[in-house]
């Protein structure tokens, strides 16, 4: 009979297990990295499991007498931040917020702290940066004026070794963990090479067993830089309940986005501005996205109702159209999806006989917000049309419709709230889908072509005027 091995070839770098020794890692590519390790069924192993301090008889219990844990919600004291957590910071949830450098992580989870302590302890666990720079920024965000009292206070330990962290959560007893960052931390226990990949692994799991163990939430902070290097980070994302990423547009603007979140939808986001006084929630997102201006509208220019999560946003579709440089027609477009404009310009092309296919498309969102949303097709319509024909929209109108290929233009989720959101914003004319819900209103246009000749024919009547 063949003897079973009882040993393994581990990555000192990533965890990954190969029955056979290699020179080079084939999951994270390092060299010399694989190390001899006992394999998980052996007794070496087997005899450590029982020696260590996680030993618990398995059960299982009937599910109806689990408690559902539901609204032990705590409030990050930001409306935004608790909104892209969709609604607050769950009890024994392990939240992983990503941005590169210099973006606001630390800020965004101090100012948290601030809120947080009220509900006990909060412990800031800094890895990269002194108690002196934490406090410095916890003065500048005015934290400290607001008084600690005995129950509700924020502590601060400078460390990155793992044990001591442990030790620390024992004596203090968090409900709150900040740790600034993932990436440096650190244990003996996870192989011999500080930094790696594995180490964050093993320390960050055991920190998310002990918010588990000790109703406690904990935040950990990762680093991702903007050449892709998000290897690190992304190996947590299964680990943990949430995953949030920080993002920096052209302006001054942030937005947090979650990319996994257990406890609420994906698909809202944060949006905020950086200020002398830390991170501002921004009361009027759609001023961000729109351009004032005096008269008539430049051509190439449409304003969208679009929707960002649960929220309805007004943001300027800019399009351009020049002749093809290359030898085929090319589309610009970062803050759009490419294939939705191509499909969009073959729409036009097709059902409204209007020339694109000979020329470069550059399309743009004001304020550099990404827009996925379906209800943005008619307002990119629109916009490269009149960027085409070199016709004006016409001002105050805001547009909002699906395309399908067929050039119909389809029913709309929300379609009230878009247009209540227009009209706070003075917008008057309102072109979009059929609506049952006739509390609002709106001219209704069933196909892109109708669409095109509503929006087009007050402004194209008025030039033949002038040109004759
Ligand atoms: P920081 O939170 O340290 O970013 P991260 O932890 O993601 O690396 O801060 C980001 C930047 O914000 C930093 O350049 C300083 C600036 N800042 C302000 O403009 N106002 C403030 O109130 C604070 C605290 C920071
Ligand atoms: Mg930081």
């Amino acid at each position: 009979m063949k003897k079973q091995k009882n040993f393994i070839f581990r990555c000192s770098n990533c965890g990954h297990e190969e029955p056979k020794w290699l020179g080079r890692c084939p999951e994270c590519g390092e060299w010399n990295v694989l190390i001899e390790a006992a394999s998980p069924g052996s007794a070496d192993v087997a005899a450590g499991v029982s020696r260590g301090r996680h030993v618990k008889t398995p059960r299982s219990y009937p599910l109806s007498s689990v408690d559902p844990q539901e609204s032990v919600r705590i409030s990050s004291g930001i409306a935004e931040f608790d909104r892209v957590l969709g609604g607050g910071i769950m009890k024994r949830a392990a939240i992983l917020v990503g941005g590169e450098p210099g973006i606001g992580k630390s800020t965004l989870l101090l100012q948290t702290a601030a809120a947080a302590r009220t509900q006990g302890r909060v412990l800031y666990i800094s890895g990269e940066e002194s108690a002196g720079q934490v406090r410095m920024r916890a003065d500048r965000l005015g934290v400290m004026a607001r008084g600690e009292r005995g129950g509700d206070r924020i502590e601060i330990c400078c460390t990155s070794v793992l044990e001591d962290i442990e030790i620390v959560l024992e004596a203090v007893r968090p409900v709150v963990i900040i740790v600034d960052s993932a990436q440096t931390l650190h244990t003996d226990a996870a192989g011999l090479t500080p930094g790696t990949v594995n180490q964050m692994k093993y320390c960050s799991w055991e920190l998310i067993s002990w918010v588990k163990e000790h109703d406690a939430v904990l935040f950990l902070v990762a680093h991702v830089t903007k050449d892709g290097a998000i290897a690190g980070p992304k190996t947590l994302e299964h680990m943990v309940d949430a995953v949030l990423y920080f993002e920096q547009n052209d302006a001054d603007c942030r937005f947090l986005r979650a990319a996994k979140n257990r406890f609420g939808s994906v698909d809202e986001i944060g949006i905020f501005t950086m200020g002398e006084k830390g991170l501002a929630t921004v009361e009027d997102p759609s001023l961000l996205f729109l351009v004032s201006r005096e008269g008539e509208l430049p051509s190439g220019v449409a304003t969208a109702a679009v929707l960002e999560g649960s929220r309805a946003l007004l943001v300027e579709i800019q399009a351009l159209t020049a002749p093809v440089k290359g030898a085929v027609s090319r589309v610009f477009s970062d803050r759009v999806d490419q294939a939705r404009v191509s499909r969009i310009a073959a729409i036009l092309e097709k059902h409204l006989n209007l020339r694109l296919s000979d020329q470069d498309l550059y399309i743009n969102v004001a304020g550099g917000i990404r827009i996925a949303e379906v209800g943005v097709d008619l307002a990119i319509a629109a916009a490269l049309y009149s960027a085409r024909t070199d016709i004006p929209l016409p001002v105050k109108t805001a547009i909002a419709g699906e395309l399908s290929l067929a050039g119909e233009v389809r029913p709309l989720r929300r379609l009230a709230g878009r247009v209540k959101a227009g009209q706070s914003l003075g917008f008057e004319t309102f072109i979009g889908p059929a609506s049952d819900e006739a509390n609002f209103e709106l001219t209704a246009v069933k196909d892109v072509k109708s669409a095109i000749r509503t929006l087009f024919a007050p402004n194209s009547a008025a030039r033949m005027t002038e040109r004759n």
